[in-house]
């Protein structure tokens, strides 16, 4: 059965511990919905890891649509989150017609950047579930470091976090944030909270599916966990087809029509 938000609900009241992984591109996606993984993110990290781009600036309506679009054709049973990239939600209307145009490209729900609530209240408005994301803001930050060590800036996105829920946000993502403050976060609001290099005290956890499976190396943030090193097997595959393809062992009997 195909999860919903209701179903990410109530499992923060449940105390069971959300799973979300990005995915950008129809095989990827088959095999996170046929693990179940709880939440699927077609992320504007696409941009880095599947376009090469340097940052996640240079993605556009154009490039999550054509994703979210693949991504919805393998999923069945995941709830499938959309990102507003950047630009894409400079006023409420705007916001509200590209969060339509994501669902009717597939997605449940959208997420966005930042401390808005006036987009929130305008994608909500049009019956489309919302996910904020806090903490670290790659479409504007800086540069990529953990927010909230000091006080001041912790108060400040703990504020941010309050805000979305009462905008109604479904859900918040957290990003590069210490321990303590992703735990006082969680336990601070209702909806529940996914954490990404926020620590274990969130209600779930969400990484990019190129960073556990080792096919991303241009940067690789410390919260990011390789639970595989496909880059290595993909590498050591093609240059064995390549080998025997020089040798002339391929294509050998069985990989030939009589
Ligand atoms: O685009 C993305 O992959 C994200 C995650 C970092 C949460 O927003």
């Amino acid at each position: 059965m195909k999860k919903t938000v209701d179903v990410v609900q109530s499992m923060k009241q449940n105390r069971q511990k959300i799973a979300m992984l990005t995915a950008y591109d129809y095989p990827t996606a088959r095999i996170l919905n046929d693990a179940d993984i709880d939440i699927i993110l077609v992320g504007d990290s696409l941009g880095m890891v599947v376009l090469g781009y340097e940052d996640t600036r240079s993605v556009t309506m154009a490039d999550m649509l054509h994703h979210t679009r693949i991504v919805a054709r393998a999923n069945t049973v995941c709830l499938l989150v959309a990102d507003l990239p950047h630009r894409a939600y400079e006023t409420p209307e705007q916001a509200a017609k590209n969060a339509r145009a994501l669902c009717e490209a597939g997605a449940d729900t959208v997420k966005f950047e930042g401390n808005k609530p006036e987009i929130v209240k305008a994608i909500a408005d049009e019956g489309i579930p919302v996910m904020g994301h806090v903490g670290l803001l790659p479409q504007t930050s800086e540069k990529f470091r953990v927010h909230g060590r000091k006080r001041s800036e912790a108060l400040l996105i703990a504020d941010d976090a309050k805000a979305l829920e009462a905008a109604g946000c479904f859900a918040i993502v957290l990003e590069s944030i210490p321990e303590k403050l992703g735990k006082k976060i969680t336990l601070s609001l209702r909806i529940p909270t996914i954490g990404i290099g926020a620590g274990a005290g969130c209600d779930g956890q969400v990484l990019v599916l190129h960073d556990i499976l080792g096919l991303f190396d241009r940067f690789t943030p410390a919260f990011a966990k390789q639970y595989a090193n496909m880059r290595k097997e993909i590498h050591r595959a093609v240059t064995h087809y390549k080998l025997e393809v020089q040798q002339g062992t391929f294509p050998d009997g069985e990989h030939s029509y009589r």
